[in-house]
């Protein structure tokens, strides 16, 4: 007897070894309410299944970090010496030890999961409602997007096992829902006359001395972010071509790459607004210049309508678009900070293979990306992530102003990086005590850099029309910096990488907006002084100027 007791006792022992358990939860995100615009049904069915992923906390994203400035800073020894995918992947990888702990609590639960992204910091896993719940203290529920009235599973909060706390970054999705804005509105069709009252890809050339051409060798590439069902039309873009680019063969158009079963349906009923606008000012001003209109399917998985599955594409391929154009965007206070942070470092690792990324800073003034009542000013996501170049919008060409709806101000989520910090405390103390409390004077400042967003022309389900937003002016600097990125690689040098520290090591070439402010939230907004500001950033391009600055004779 007293032998198999002691025998017992030893089993017992080692089956609490073998597998440990996992009670000890740490609660690792929380949203207080159901998120704007949605409505709380009730819990999610629990034989319903559900795809989450799991990032795990990377190797060394200090030390990526350390290496995107040094190829990004014009000073650097290393400038201009973009990583491979490969040396980024080493950064951005986990540690064995998280791979481990965290494949062990996934077999725990007999669970073996698909690994999604290249580098193995994202864990995808198929379980049903109720084991979710169970693995992560979590409360499934099903939410109805007002508006639209389509469903959703998300948790208001869940929690991660102690033992895996230090290794997981986050469980996605979970408490980030809602969908991307387009940076674009309509305004009544404009009698075309002059740059005054119309922009078209004539103005711009004159106004920011851009280049009708392109070097025969180049290797120059764009990419346009196309979501929510926008679709770019190939008719338009030809009579945009036969109206405005004259000197190009009409039948110039844009390569398509889909993620996510993303389609680009064509006919006049199918024409997206900013889908038209964002390849009509790439593959019509960046003329020669090859566009890939990457359209991200609206059935997407990843929980925030594409925007993490088109950046993890896009990190996953040999040669990446050298620029890409976004003009779509959220308010920051709408973005869970764990999803917010591993996009952002996402936007960090393309940055270091040499892309530089532009995303329209929002239309809603100080209120965010769309005109909304508010107490305290909105900031904009992802223009606040500092590894991002985000731009303004102006009006007018003589003399070019800020435009009212022109979103800037100051991230709570991000911190301020070093290469703004001179630019933004001299406008800090110009601004004195106006505003005070309405913002986050720690913050990442946007937007960085602005050009032309109002009356601007294009073609749309056949008919011609103008349009405003900070969408326009986003694939107009796509343009302008791809085409010195043709010239640079045609004179054998690096293509501009992550522009930022470029551009505020630089704030003296651009043309300085200094008038006009940005209204929201019951106030006047942000002025536009002399030097940096948050509606036009250090200003609008002037193409000799940026040639001389990147060495080009
Ligand atoms: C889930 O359970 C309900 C009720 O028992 C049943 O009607 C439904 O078919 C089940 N769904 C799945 C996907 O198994
Ligand atoms: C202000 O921004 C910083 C980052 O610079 C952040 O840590 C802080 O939480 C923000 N404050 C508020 C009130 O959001």
């Amino acid at each position: 007897m007293v032998s198999f007791r002691l025998l017992s006792l030893v089993s017992l022992l080692g089956v609490v070894l073998a597998s440990p358990t996992y009670r000890d939860f740490v609660l690792h995100e929380r949203r207080d309410t159901v998120p704007r615009g949605f409505v709380h049904n009730g819990p999610a069915a629990a034989n319903q299944t559900i795809t989450l992923r799991i990032a795990l906390n990377s190797n060394n994203l200090a030390g990526l970090e350390k290496a995107l400035f040094d190829v990004s800073t014009p000073s650097s020894a290393l400038y201009g010496q973009h990583l491979t995918k490969e040396e980024v992947e080493a950064f951005v990888a986990p540690t064995s030890e998280a791979t481990n702990t965290v494949n062990e609590f996934l077999s725990s639960h007999g669970i073996t999961p698909t690994t999604i992204s290249p580098a193995g910091d994202w864990l995808s896993i198929t379980v049903n409602i109720a084991k979710a719940n169970q693995m992560f203290a979590a409360d499934f529920s099903v939410f109805t997007q007002e508006s639209t009235g389509e469903q959703t599973i998300r948790t208001l909060s869940y929690s991660v096992p102690a033992a895996l706390k230090p290794h997981v970054e986050l469980v996605h999705p979970t408490v980030a829902v809602g969908s991307p804005v387009p940076d674009v509105a309509v305004t009544p069709d404009a009698v075309p006359a002059s740059c005054a009252t119309e922009i078209t890809p004539a103005c711009l050339q004159a106004l920011y001395g851009i280049p009708a051409s392109v070097p025969s060798q180049s290797a120059s590439k764009i990419g346009v972010s196309g979501f929510i069902g926008q679709f770019a039309q190939t008719a338009d873009l030809k009579s945009f071509l036969t109206t405005f680019r004259t000197d190009i063969p009409s039948t110039t158009t844009f390569a398509v790459q889909s993620v996510d079963k993303g389609v680009n349906t064509q006919g006049a009923r199918d024409a997206g607004i900013e889908a038209n606008l964002d390849t009509q000012y790439t593959t019509g001003v960046a003329g020669g210049v090859p566009v890939t209109f990457i359209t991200v399917g609206s059935s997407n998985t990843d929980g925030i309508d594409g925007f993490l599955d088109i950046i993890n594409a896009l990190i996953a391929e040999t040669s990446p678009p050298q620029v890409l154009s976004t003009s779509y965007g959220f308010d920051e206070p709408e973005v869970p900070a764990a999803i917010g942070t591993k996009l952002c470092n996402a936007y960090m690792q393309l940055g270091a293979r040499g892309t530089t990324i532009f995303f329209s800073s929002g239309d809603g003034g100080v209120s965010g990306s769309q005109s909304q009542t508010c107490t305290t000013f909105v900031p904009t996501f992802p223009s606040g992530c500092p590894f991002l170049t985000s731009v303004g919008a102006t009006t007018g060409i003589s003399p070019e102003t800020s435009a009212t709806f022109s979103s800037g101000g100051f991230s709570n989520l991000f911190a301020r990086p070093s290469y703004q910090t001179t630019a933004v405390a001299a406008f800090l103390k110009t601004l004195g005590s106006t505003n005070a409390g309405k913002f986050n004077t720690t913050g990442r400042a946007f937007p960085d850099i602005a050009a032309q967003g109002e009356n601007v022309a294009i073609f749309d389900g056949g008919e011609e029309g103008t349009v405003d937003g900070t969408s326009c002016s986003t694939p107009i600097l796509a343009s302008t910096f791809s085409l010195l990125n043709a010239q640079l690689l045609a004179a054998g040098k690096p293509v501009v990488g992550f522009l930022n520290p470029f551009i505020y090591a630089n704030t003296g070439i651009f043309t300085d907006i200094t008038t006009g402010n940005n209204p929201g939230c019951n106030t006047n907004g942000f002025p536009a002084v002399a030097g940096w500001d948050p509606i036009t950033g250090v200003g609008t391009p002037v193409f000799s100027k940026l040639r001389t600055a990147f060495g080009l004779a």
